[in-house]
């Protein structure tokens, strides 16, 4: 074997630990200063961004003029010795051997996103490349960090993972958001709204449970918190009710936020973001009812009536004087949907949860305790104007060991946002859909 066979091609977030070592390195052009005599590429491989010193002296004529009129994004490889450099960015620089390009951007058709200010859509529209741009590479590697978090407490607190399907034949949260899809021989399905009403059958199975996947909602919402398609966490456990659903809800989210800010940290700082806004979250979280916050709301001067649901705004004056998240319970029943178990004594209020985060960043968490008792069950389905049929292998649920039960669905894309401090949430998904966006 050749003494250049034998390098051995790290990624750029590994670099600490090859001081000195001859190393390759894959990637692309992320950025090029050079001068006559000396050129200096910089590489971005996915885990990071190195700044490689190519000499003319010390390279092959060819070498040194391809890496000197590298374009914006060609793609190449380089070797040589890592070295340290504390003025650098990441603490490392490559001094160049040898290098391979692997595909020169034309100058004809240059790479379309250039430092200068871009408008949102022609953002969007090239949401494929814009996402190896520095904000968008970090708000996607929090959502990575978020999701694993997720993972990691349920995982670690007994609940088993256990995927709902997406095709389903009726509603969960009301008919008017709902996807119709053609099915085969006349049939028609919906894309699921949530996978509650399936979580509440394997938790029945399992004990604690969760589902997480995309969900669909049509709503003709134009606001920077909806997409129509948006990833869901929800839990459901059995033998337990709406104080479970908080006390669980809290505790998973300091644990998100902990890892985080554990290990995402660089990214963080990549988005501007005020961390010691999420170094403060600590619990407890703020608790109050439906009806403490609708006079909360007057008095600072909203225009809520009992009854009604809270707007962004409510929302947002909520938490207005919070540094953590607002927890909010026992809302009418006439605003919620039909499987929530109603209050003792109190039919008129469900027993139901929201989560609002501080910010501005709104709902990120609803649930709540479901009703368990079958002939209740029926006439709220009756009542809703639901087809029984539909809903016939979930009441069975209530036929067969019926227990009080209760769980929670927890919005990726919303939790990300409030992470990152976006403004809008399409950035915290790799491929947004919205009311008037299902490209690229
Ligand atoms: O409050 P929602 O509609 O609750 C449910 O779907 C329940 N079935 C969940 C359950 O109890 N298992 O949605 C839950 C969360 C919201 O708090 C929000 O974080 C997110 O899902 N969400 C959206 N995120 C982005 N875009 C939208 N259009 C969203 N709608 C809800
Ligand atoms: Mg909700």
């Amino acid at each position: 074997m050749s003494s250049e066979q034998s390098i051995r091609r790290i990624l750029i977030s590994e670099a600490s630990r090859h001081e000195g070592e001859t190393v390759e390195l894959a990637g692309w052009l992320y950025n090029l200063r050079r001068s006559g005599k000396i050129c200096f590429p910089q590489l971005r491989d996915g885990t990071g961004i190195i700044q490689c010193v190519a000499v003319k002296s010390a390279l092959p004529e060819e070498t040194f003029e391809a890496l000197k009129n590298l374009t914006q994004e060609s793609s190449f490889k380089v070797r040589g010795k890592l070295r340290a450099e504390p003025r650098a960015h990441g603490g490392y620089e490559l001094d160049v051997e040898s290098a391979e390009i692997l595909q020169r951007v034309s100058e004809e058709d240059p790479y379309p996103i250039t430092p200068k200010d871009h408008g949102i859509d022609f953002l969007m529209d090239h949401r494929h490349l814009w996402l190896r741009s520095r904000r968008q590479h970090a708000a996607l590697r929090v959502r990575h960090e978020v999701i694993k978090g997720i993972r990691d407490y349920f995982d670690s607190h007994d609940f088993v993972l256990v995927d709902t399907p997406i095709f389903t034949p009726a509603a969960c949260e009301g008919t008017t958001t709902l996807f119709e899809v053609d099915y085969f021989e006349d049939e028609k399905v919906y894309l699921a709204q949530s996978g509650q009403l399936y979580s509440e059958a394997t938790a029945a199975a399992f004990g604690k449970v969760y589902c997480f996947g995309p969900t669909f909602r049509a709503e003709k919402s134009k606001t920077r918190r909806h997409l129509t398609e948006f990833w869901m966490v929800e839990p459901e456990m059995a033998f337990a009710d709406l104080e479970d659903v908080k006390r669980v809800g809290e505790e998973m989210i300091l644990f998100v936020v902990g890892r985080v800010l554990e290990n995402r940290r660089e990214d963080l700082k990549a988005l501007e973001r005020d961390v010691t806004k999420l170094e403060n979250i600590c619990g407890p979280f703020h608790r109050m009812s439906y009806d403490d916050a609708v006079l909360k709301l007057q008095a600072k001067g909203s225009e809520i009536q009992w009854g009604g649901d809270f707007g962004n705004t409510d929302e947002t004056l909520l938490t207005e004087d919070s540094d953590r998240p607002v927890i909010v319970d026992r809302f009418p029943a006439s605003i919620k949907a039909f499987y929530f178990q109603p209050a003792p004594e109190r039919p008129e209020v469900a027993l139901g949860v929201d989560f609002i985060a501080p910010e501005g960043y709104g709902e990120i968490i609803g649930g709540g305790q479901r009703i368990h008792d079958l002939n209740l069950l029926l006439q709220r389905i009756d009542d809703h104007g639901l087809p029984r049929e539909a809903f016939n292998w979930y009441l069975d649920l209530r036929r067969y060991g019926s227990v009080p039960h209760a769980g929670f669905g927890m919005g990726v894309e919303r939790f990300v946002a409030w992470m990152c401090g976006l403004e809008h949430i399409r950035e915290t998904i790799a491929f947004p859909r919205m009311l008037y966006r299902t490209r690229p």
